[in-house]
Order: C-alpha cells, then structure tokens, then sequence
C-alpha cells in the first residue's frame, strides 16, 4: 500500500471516512486512527501495529461536547476534569455507550475518551464524521512516535495516509483517570500530574499507575514500552555509573556522562519529555550499545518521565 503524506486535514479525513487508517499529529504523541464506528478499520489498527487486542483504544474527539457521543454517562469528577483540562493532554476513562465497537473497548464496559489541543488535530477531527480510534502511531513495545518521520519509519506502506505537524510539543503520551468510581483513580501518569488532578477536583487521586502482577486497571499497563534496542540504564544525579560500551547515549538534566557519544542535555522537565522518544530513535538510528538515562525529579511531567524511563529500562 502506498501511504500519502499530506498537510491537508480535509484529505486525511476523507481517506479516514471511507475506511483507511491515517496517522495524525497530536501535542501528546501521533496518533493511528481509524473510523470508531468501522470494526473492519478499527481491526486493521491492531494488525498495523501488532497490538495485542486486549488493549483497548482512546477514541478521540475534536470538541469536548461530543463525549456524549460515546459516553454512557458523565460522572461528576470527569465533568470537573473535562472542563479544566479538555482540549488537552487527558484522557477520562467513562461508560461507553452502545455505539461503541467491542473492538475499540477491548471488551471492557468503559472508554477512554481524549479532545487533543492540537490545532491540526482538531481541524482534522472536526472533518471526520465519526469519533476516531486512536492509539499511539507506533509499532506496539517500540516509543512512541513524536514527529510524522518517526511514523513513516514504523508504519509506511501499512497504513493510508499520514497527516503531517511538527513535533509533538509535549512528548509523552496523555494522563489517563478512571472517572468510572466514586473517586477518579490516575491510571497513567502524563504532562497533568496528580496534584493537578486533586487541585481540579479537590479530592484525592488514588494511584493505579505502578506495574503490578494482579490485573492492572489500565489493560496497556502490563506490556513493556516505549523502549529502544540497546539496553537502557537509569542513573540519579548524585550516583552516575561509569559508562562501559564504546557507543552509548546520554539524556540528562546535567552533564552528560563522559564517554558518551550521543548526548542529549535538557535544560527542564519539558524539554526532557519533549526529547525523549526521538532520542530513542536516534540511538537505534545510531546503533548505541547502552542508553544511559538521568531519572528526573518525580515532581510535574517528572513522574511520567520516571515511568516512561522504568519501562523503557524493564524496571531494572
Ligand atoms: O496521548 C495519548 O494518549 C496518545 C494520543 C495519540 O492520544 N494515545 C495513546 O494511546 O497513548 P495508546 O493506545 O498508546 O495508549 C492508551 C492506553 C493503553 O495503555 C490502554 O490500555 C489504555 O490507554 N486504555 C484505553 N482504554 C482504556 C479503558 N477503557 N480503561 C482503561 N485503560 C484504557
Ligand atoms: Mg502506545
């Protein structure tokens, strides 16, 4: 299959509508969408990707009013959190309603529902007829991709068409909360942390984020993520290790280690997220042998910087 690439949200959109699968820049990460009303296009994103199909999918949505296209019911905490942080990097996991493919759900009574600020995004969805189904636009266990070069690399000749933007501005991949209890539990951390959370809803958050051998909440939670080929090795400030390989990377909020040869130095949190998975790619693009990783405070985007990190590294 021969895959456009297009700066036109009405060409990516028409191509979405009559079935195909379109890659799409988000201020998160890029996403793979497809029609959520389609089985037969929503199915094809678990083959493009080699998604296992028990991981449900964010259904994207361009203005926040039409939650309610897919939501069963809108509870009170995910309204709050709706109008404080919607269009932006949240998803709110809800009851779906019966609209909603199995497919795209995983078979899980709920949704994850997203309204991206992207401008782009937004146009682009506005355009598609249906809600779209969206994971990250990335072959499964590899990181994410945060610019439409890094999607092309995994999924050209796989999928119809990508909708190019810049790069992702954030970098990692959305906060998600379960606002299907009593109380909103943080199922992934993102640029909104819990504190952020508990400020807009003025109740605790309880964290469901950690790898746990029961049955996470969040499905995605059990595979391994987001890694690149060499072995990743994390390090705090105060305790750097000597770095053995001949070619190794470095990201770090300080110095990089001596001895590494490809460096990525981050002057704040933000920048460290906005780099992170293209630093990735460089290292693989640039056959490093170890990739050497500073773990950021867990303070802001800093705690989604830390899980991202741990598992990348396989929590070793
Ligand atoms: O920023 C983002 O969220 C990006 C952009 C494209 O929007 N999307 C993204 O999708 O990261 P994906 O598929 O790579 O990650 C979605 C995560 C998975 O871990 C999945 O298990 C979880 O969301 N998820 C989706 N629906 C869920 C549900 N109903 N209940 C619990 N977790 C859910
Ligand atoms: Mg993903």
């Amino acid at each position: 299959m021969q895959t456009v690439l297009t700066d036109s949200p009405a060409e990516a959109a028409a191509f979405l509508n009559q079935g195909e699968l379109v890659a799409f820049p988000t201020e998160t990460v890029y996403g793979l969408g497809a029609d959520c009303r389609n089985d037969a296009a929503v199915s094809t994103i678990f083959t493009a990707k080699g998604r296992p199909s028990d991981n449900p999918l964010i259904v994207h949505i361009s203005d926040p009013s039409r939650a309610s296209l897919v939501a069963g019911d809108i509870s009170p905490s995910a309204q709050l959190l709706m109008q404080r942080f919607f269009p932006g990097p949240l998803t709110v996991v809800l009851k779906k309603n019966d609209t909603v493919s199995p497919l795209v759900s995983a078979g899980l009574p709920t949704i994850g529902i997203r309204c991206p600020a992207h401008h782009r995004a937004r146009e682009f969805l506005r355009l598609c007829h249906h809600p779209v189904a969206a994971p990250s636009a990335n072959i499964s266990g590899r990181p994410s991709s945060t610019d439409w070069q890094t999607v092309s690399h995994d999924l050209a000749g796989k999928i119809r068409c990508i909708l190019k933007g810049e790069q992702s501005s954030i970098g990692v991949e959305s906060t998600i909360v379960d606002c299907t209890g009593s109380k909103p539990v943080l199922l992934r951390t993102g640029a909104i942390s819990r504190l952020d959370l508990e400020n807009a809803t003025g109740c605790m958050i309880a964290d469901a984020t950690r790898m746990t051998d029961e049955q996470p909440k969040s499905p995605g939670q059990k595979y391994q993520h987001y890694a690149p080929q060499a072995e990743v090795i994390l390090y705090e400030h105060d305790t750097p290790p000597a770095v053995i390989p001949l070619k190794a990377g470095c990201i770090s909020l300080g110095d990089p280690l001596p001895g590494c040869s490809i460096t990525c130095r981050c002057h704040s949190l933000e920048e460290y997220a906005h780099h992170l998975f293209r630093f990735f790619r460089r290292c693989d693009i640039s056959g490093a042998k170890a990739v050497y990783c500073e773990l950021p405070p867990a303070s802001g985007i800093g705690s989604a910087l830390r899980d991202r990190l741990q598992r990348a590294a396989g929590h070793r």
